[in-house]
């Protein structure tokens, strides 16, 4: 039979050997600093009831108004496939009284999220996020905690050419007061109307409009940071003394807009500068009123989302990926059938103890089963046949020089570990 190939849908971002290792390796440095600071795993479904991104991220937004993944299931339930994750980890906190625990909930999760944008580099419809939250403290010092957990993380790549950009959105009565003026000014624009629907939703969105005659008509609107309430200031300054403290550069971008709709006072962005168009590592900020209009109590929050195909698309083209990606210590060539089931023995014995063992499977040749040792790039070789099962020893191959060596089997444990410690000094 003659069956047509299948491809994957398009815009999607798979990752298969040898790349697969290093996304892994850059999603775990860009998590790591989270769980140093006492943050825990939410494992959360893919999949919700529509209402809780269009209440939750915002009619206005692109990201809810033109790229949801939604359906019906076989219930006749509108469901849609997450396209963030902080609206989910809201959810969750809420129908599962967390709120009501220990303050702040601090959380961290991982996975893949879904948006119907323009496939381009770095612009997908199925992508990689890791992200925080942090729920039920209004402090400026978790703010800053919050941005110096994905700086670390990024850091922690070796990523050099990246800028962090903050701004704030201010309290509730620095947005009304900038709002008022806003509004006022968008009528001495001719909107048409599907934008002014849209300055309706969210007055800050056409900040966000990349029309050039948008643009130009916005350079000489009425910007929030200089409308922010004293307390908002005060809340601004602090975060960015504490920032300071830390040591992390940043610039204020006054015209940041985020494309969701929940965000309050600090809010920020990192920037990649050999990226191109899709230049955003990752993002986040404070989303004060998001527990409340998802039917749970007025609790304040702040976190982010950075992008792993972005930041791994970073590390590669600043070139700081460890180059040992994925390589076993050692690779077993057994001949024979008894030699066969001492592999598969010895193999376990050394996995358990932390070596990374693989054997040659299938009847090979040595020539083969050597090349296929090689291919593996293994740091050492053992070859197993009957005569090294009888004498109990084998010849211990280092493949970067070609050394060998006699081993007894019972001490291959204790010699590989003593050898590769030495190799990675
Ligand atoms: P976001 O800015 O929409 O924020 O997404 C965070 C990061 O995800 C972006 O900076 C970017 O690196 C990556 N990203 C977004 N869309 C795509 C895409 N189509 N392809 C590849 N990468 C993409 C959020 O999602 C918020 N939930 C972050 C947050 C958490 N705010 C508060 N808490």
């Amino acid at each position: 039979m003659n069956y047509e190939k299948i491809q994957a849908p398009k815009g999607v971002r798979e990752y298969l050997p040898p790349e697969s290792t290093a996304f892994e390796w850059v999603r775990q440095q860009l998590i790591s600093p989270a769980r140093l600071a006492g943050y825990q795993l939410m494992e959360l479904p893919v999949f919700e009831d529509t209402n809780l991104f269009s209440r939750g991220v915002g009619e206005s937004t692109d990201v809810v108004s033109k790229e949801m993944y939604t359906f019906e299931d076989r219930g006749g339930r509108s469901i849609t496939l997450r396209p963030e994750g902080t609206a989910g980890v809201m959810r969750a906190v809420i129908e599962q009284n967390l709120d009501r625990g220990q303050l702040p909930v601090k959380v961290w999760y991982s996975g893949q999220y879904f948006r119907a944008e323009r496939p381009q580099a770095g612009r997908y419809r199925q992508f990689y996020q890791v992200g925080i939250e942090a729920i039920g403290v209004d402090d400026p010092a978790i703010d800053a905690e919050v941005i110096a957990i994905a700086y670390q993380g990024f850091k922690n790549i070796g990523l050099k050419n990246f800028t962090l950009q903050i701004t704030s959105l201010g309290d509730a009565p620095s947005r009304a007061a900038h709002r008022e003026d806003l509004m006022k000014f968008y009528q001495t624009l001719n909107l048409d109307e599907a934008t002014s629907a849209r300055a309706q939703l969210n007055p800050l969105r056409l900040f966000d409009d990349k029309r050039p005659e948008m643009v130009a008509a916005m350079a000489k609107a009425p910007l929030l940071l200089d409308y922010l309430s004293p307390e908002a200031q005060d809340n601004f300054g602090k975060v960015q003394s504490y920032l300071k403290a830390m040591n992390i550069a940043f610039t204020i971008n006054p015209r940041m807009v985020r494309g969701l709709d929940y965000y309050t006072g600090t809010t920020f962005e990192f920037v990649h500068s050999d990226l191109g168009a899709q230049s955003g590592i990752g993002g986040g900020g404070r989303y004060d009123g998001l527990m409340e209009i998802l039917g749970g109590q007025p609790l304040s929050g702040i976190g982010f989302g950075l992008g792993v195909d972005r930041a791994l698309l970073a590390a590669v083209a600043e070139g700081v990926l460890p180059s040992d990606s994925f390589t076993s210590d050692l690779f077993i060539i057994p001949l024979g059938e008894s030699a066969k089931s001492s592999a598969l023995t010895i193999a376990s014995q050394l996995r358990n103890s932390g070596i990374t063992t693989e054997i040659a499977f299938g009847d090979r040749a040595l020539k083969g089963a050597m090349k296929a040792a090689d291919k593996s790039g293994a740091r050492f070789v053992i070859v197993l046949g009957e005569s090294e099962l009888q004498a109990g020893t084998v010849e211990l191959k280092r493949m970067d020089d070609g050394a060998v060596n006699s081993v007894k089997i019972e001490q291959l444990q204790g010699e590989l570990r003593s050898q590769l410690s030495a190799q990675r000094k």
